[in-house]
């Protein structure tokens, strides 16, 4: 017979003691009654870089990384590339239901109408020098809108947060193709309601002097996919952050910059500058053997390949492959493409990638698109971030109607030196003295 509990022995003490497990869980605060005597503060667990703690409940997005499985919502992430706009799968993912052809009119709408960024923030962006690395310029943007917002903070206002939440997916496009123009010295573009969520993007960021911006619809569609595969993925470091940050309340401006900032680290979505830049340094197929090695010893990574979760293939590399051959059949085939497959088929052939459990994951290919499209490397993170912003704000929404969440605030195995004290004949500074 099965019973939902763990019986643990305490081998200091002799106890015993039951803890319940639920949905292949048990709780950490039931360890703490696990005490060696009156005095301990009871058993915690240690788990440096949360390799097996959930930390929250959420009906979000589901993974199974030994499967090569990715879930918005229950819809499988290929059904909705196939079938879906970007803004549908916003939607989804902030509701929980695809909208109906009147919500998504509305939802639509409002999104539109959020795009325009205030003036001074224009300004904002012109202090920044002409090399500033985009990524640098949209987490510190996104965090100067909680100055143009300020009851932006009133986060437990479930109506004000749906309009913070629309705002910041209608102007982190605004910002990401604003830090383009400014590299370049460019005027800024103004938004074009008239144009779809990615068409409009394009226009902010490649409008010159033609009247009226029309995006190829091919390129406007691939950018919609690969919206739709970064729009969420559990809970990765950077949605991680976001929640930690939202827990002390802070507003989703603040929040956004700093979940942002997390992406933008290249183990994480900086990856797919990085996979660019290594496909550069390999240069041409007979260097790739040679760069395998370097790996091998552990004196590069692969950037592109491996992930936490996933163990088995990245769902999201298959569709992007397929989104690339679309791609090249309007901008020509990139040669990058050439180089990546043949590093991919070196390495998923190699003993230490397969026992690693080693695959191309999402950065692997999406940079080789962008690429094809027009972006510089330096954009590739933000074009992440665009999309992920829906994600981060979901989870922010469901942590702020979670009863069960407080302020994240780990434990820590302190190691350091026991009380020590300052030698007796250092003199008092008193408050006569400055410093
Ligand atoms: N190249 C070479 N070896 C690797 C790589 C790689 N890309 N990734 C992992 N390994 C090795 C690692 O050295 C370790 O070997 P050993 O057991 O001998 O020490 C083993 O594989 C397990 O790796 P890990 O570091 O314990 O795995 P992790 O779950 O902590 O890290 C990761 C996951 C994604 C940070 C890591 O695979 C990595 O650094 N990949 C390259 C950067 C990258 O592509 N990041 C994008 C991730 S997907 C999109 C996103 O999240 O933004």
């Amino acid at each position: 017979m099965h019973n939902n509990v763990l019986t643990i022995t305490d081998g200091r003490t002799d106890k015993t003691y039951t803890v319940p497990i639920d949905k292949g869980t048990i709780r950490a605060m039931d360890l703490r009654q696990i005490k060696e005597d009156a005095e301990d503060f009871g058993l915690m667990t240690y788990d440096p870089a949360f390799m097996n703690t959930a930390s929250c409940q959420s009906r979000i997005t589901f993974i199974d990384g030994d499967r090569g499985i990715l879930r918005y919502r229950g819809y499988p992430i290929e059904e909705l590339a196939e079938k879906c706009t970007f803004l549908e799968v916003a939607y989804l993912i902030l509701n929980g239901e695809l909208p109906t052809e009147a919500q998504l009119k509305d939802w639509t709408f409002l999104v539109k109408h959020h795009t325009m960024l205030h003036e001074t923030t224009k300004k904002f962006l012109e202090g920044f020098r002409y090399d500033a690395h985009p990524m640098g310029m949209l987490v510190s943007t996104v965090a100067a809108l909680s100055t143009v917002y300020p009851e932006a903070r009133n986060v437990l206002d479930p109506e004000n947060r749906r309009l913070q939440i629309a705002r910041l997916i209608g102007k982190v496009p605004t910002i990401a193709a604003y830090t383009y123009r400014h590299s370049l010295g460019l005027p800024y573009v103004y938004p074009d309601n008239d144009l779809h969520y990615t068409a409009n993007f394009m226009n902010m960021l490649w409008k010159m002097l033609e009247p009226k911006y029309a995006a190829h619809p091919v390129m406007a569609r691939a950018l919609s996919i690969l919206f739709i595969l970064h729009a969420d993925h559990e809970l990765n470091c950077s949605t991680n952050a976001m929640r930690a940050i939202g827990s002390s309340q802070a507003d989703p401006y603040l929040s956004v910059a700093g979940a942002a900032a997390a992406l933008s680290g290249p183990l994480h979505g900086g990856a797919n500058e990085q996979v660019l830049r290594m496909l550069d340094v390999i240069g041409t197929e007979e260097n790739i053997p040679a760069y395998i090695e370097q790996v091998k010893a552990g004196k590069l990574k692969l950037m592109g390949f491996g992930h936490r979760v996933y163990k088995n293939y990245d769902p999201r590399a298959r569709i992007i492959k397929w989104t690339a051959d679309q791609v090249f059949q309007v901008t020509g085939r990139n040669p990058k493409l050439d180089i990546a497959l043949a590093l991919e088929k070196i390495a998923l052939e190699d003993e230490y990638f397969i026992k690693r459990k080693l695959y191309p994951n999402v950065d692997f290919y999406s940079g080789i698109i962008y690429q094809a499209m027009g972006f510089k490397p330096d954009m590739f993170t933000v074009l992440f971030a665009i999309p992920r912003t829906v994600g981060w704000l979901a989870h922010w929404d469901e942590l702020m109607q979670d009863a069960e969440q407080k302020i994240a605030r780990p434990r820590q195995v302190y190691t350091g030196a026991d009380t020590r004290h300052l030698p007796a004949e250092k003199p008092v500074v008193g408050f006569a003295n400055v410093g």
